[in-house]
């Protein structure tokens, strides 16, 4: 099945925020690099629609669970489609192919004796539906991240022996690369350490989920129901679909992105859960950070939501991407400030890329008859020389997950190059016949840095990238071994230029 890389699956209490746009976006540039290289992408997302919250959030509107969940999942898959987000499934917790798999899997567990009926008293957070430890700790009994008061639950419910699991979460945990970013990895250490405590996996009275097949008053528990997602997902189009089917197509996932507010039931409770099914656990699963909006959490209360969809007609889809995934680094919390951002796109993309473009083209086609210059060899030069550097380092970035430097790579080179441009002034040197030849070298470095620049943006920007090569007269863009292309000296001598348009038009703050 190739690489299997997952976003969690959102809940469908509302429609798509900044939050979830932004982990879509960094697996869907993980999942076109991926391609790009040369291999099998199996790119999973979709929506999380049992539980608590979404029966709740349903009752408030006045209509039906399963109207409600159709309505937002709708809006997801249709937002994902207008992100140009490639994702290759859409599970649905409600359907009937992840039902089917959801009892296979509690089968599974059940027969290594891992479930059993207990007590289950505490403090609930509906929003995050999850039991909190300390709630002590908290002031009025509210959970730190909702900001809303917690709920005291006290009743009987199926239990998972995650207690069990200790050792063996604890060796997955040796692995450095298991759980990223480092910092991550040691606060769920830090809470391995301190004894994993066993789990309800099924709620009482609670009728919107999958029904507990030996217990009919029971549902599951939704993030027991909802993590087995990553696993119904892979053989969801089958007419054979099954857990037996999933596992066979390429089980386990590469890679969980997830955030970092939902770590511990991925990086302890998800690997456990699949153990004890005798399956293997996610193979890497990287926390993001938090975006903030001018320094502030976003939150409805706060009016201070970033709309996706005004943000894409507003600036455009790609504006947004360079923005979140250039300046933010993966692990670390960003803030969207809505003038850093149109700075940043205005001198990165319009000005350092799409200037160096369109001023080198027009130069080009002026002296030498709307074509690239013809030049006499590939000599090794300083531009030449740097690009195999750029190109090396960004590939070996893109593969360590650290988009933001690999991104960074991109800019250095096209600064470097428009000091190479503006140092070597080819517009005076053209006034004097005699300097034809290393006029004609420096414009050829330049446009063939711009169209390795262009090849690089391709996972991240993929518009941008056709309209760079586009501008180049490069119709090899399309097909090829991306990795080949990326070799110096691959654009045509005198090869035809068309009229330059600008790539990208800069940004206004209002
Ligand atoms: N349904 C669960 C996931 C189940 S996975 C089997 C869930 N859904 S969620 O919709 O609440 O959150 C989805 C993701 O959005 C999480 O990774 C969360 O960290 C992320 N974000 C929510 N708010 C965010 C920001 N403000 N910034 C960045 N990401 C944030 O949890």
């Amino acid at each position: 099945m190739g690489f299997i890389l997952t976003t969690p699956l959102y809940y469908v209490n509302d429609k798509p925020h900044l939050g979830s746009v932004y982990t879509t976006i960094i697996c869907d540039s993980i999942a076109r690099y991926k391609r790009l290289k040369g291999e099998k992408v199996l790119f999973i997302t979709g929506v999380d629609e049992h539980g608590l919250k979404i029966q709740r959030t349903a009752n408030e509107k006045g209509v039906s669970p399963e109207d409600h969940c159709n309505e937002i999942s709708e809006i997801y898959k249709r937002n994902w489609l207008e992100w140009n987000i490639t994702f290759d499934k859409f599970i649905r917790t409600t359907s009937k192919q992840h039902e089917k798999v959801v009892h296979e899997f509690y089968q599974r567990v059940k027969a290594s004796d891992d479930i059993y009926m207990g007590e289950q008293k505490g403090w609930y957070c509906v929003g995050c539906e999850e039991f909190k430890e300390n709630p002590e700790n908290s002031p009025f009994h509210q959970c730190p991240i909702h900001k809303k008061n917690l709920e005291w639950k006290n009743e009987s419910n199926l239990f998972f022996r995650l207690s069990k699991y200790q050792k063996e979460i604890e060796d997955l945990l040796k692995d450095p690369n298991f759980v990223e970013p480092k910092e991550r990895r040691n606060e769920i250490i830090n809470f391995v350490s301190k004894g994993l405590k066993d789990f309800s996996i099924s709620r009482k009275n609670l009728s919107w989920g999958i029904k507990v097949p030996d217990e009919p008053s029971h549902t599951f528990y939704v993030w027991f129901d909802a993590l087995l997602g990553y696993i119904s997902a892979i053989s969801l189009d089958d007419k054979n679909n099954s857990l037996d089917l999933s596992i066979n197509s390429g089980w386990p996932a590469d890679l969980h992105l997830i955030g970092k507010d939902i770590l511990r039931f991925h990086a302890i409770y998800w690997p456990a859960m699949l153990i004890s099914a005798g399956l293997k656990p996610p193979k890497k699963i990287i926390g993001h950070g938090f975006l903030t909006r001018e320094g502030q959490k976003m939150g409805k209360s706060l009016g201070n939501i970033l709309d996706p969809n005004y943000l894409i007609s507003k600036y455009g889809k790609e504006s947004v991407k360079w923005f979140l995934l250039k300046d933010i680094s993966l692990g670390s919390d960003g803030d969207f400030q809505d003038r850093r951002f149109v700075d940043i796109v205005n001198n990165d993309l319009a000005n350092t890329i799409g200037n160096l473009l369109n001023r080198t083209s027009s130069m080009s086609r002026k002296w030498f008859d709307n074509k690239t210059p013809l030049i006499l060899n590939h000599d090794s030069n300083e531009i030449s020389k740097l690009s195999k550097e750029i190109v090396q380092r960004y590939l070996y970035h893109f593969d360590n997950y650290k988009i933001d430097k690999a991104l960074n790579e991109i800019l250095s080179y096209a600064i470097s190059v428009n000091l190479y441009l503006n140092e070597k002034e080819p517009w005076k040197l053209i006034k004097d016949e005699n300097n034809i030849n290393d006029v004609k070298i420096i414009i050829y470095n330049v446009l063939e840095a711009t169209r390795i620049i262009g090849l690089l943006l391709q996972p991240i920007l993929p518009e941008l990238s056709l309209k760079i090569s586009s501008q180049l007269g490069d119709l090899s863009f399309i097909n090829g071994n991306w990795i080949k292309k990326l070799e110096w000296g691959l654009l045509p001598f005198s090869s035809d230029l068309p009229a330059p348009m600008p790539i990208m038009n800069k940004l206004d703050y209002e």
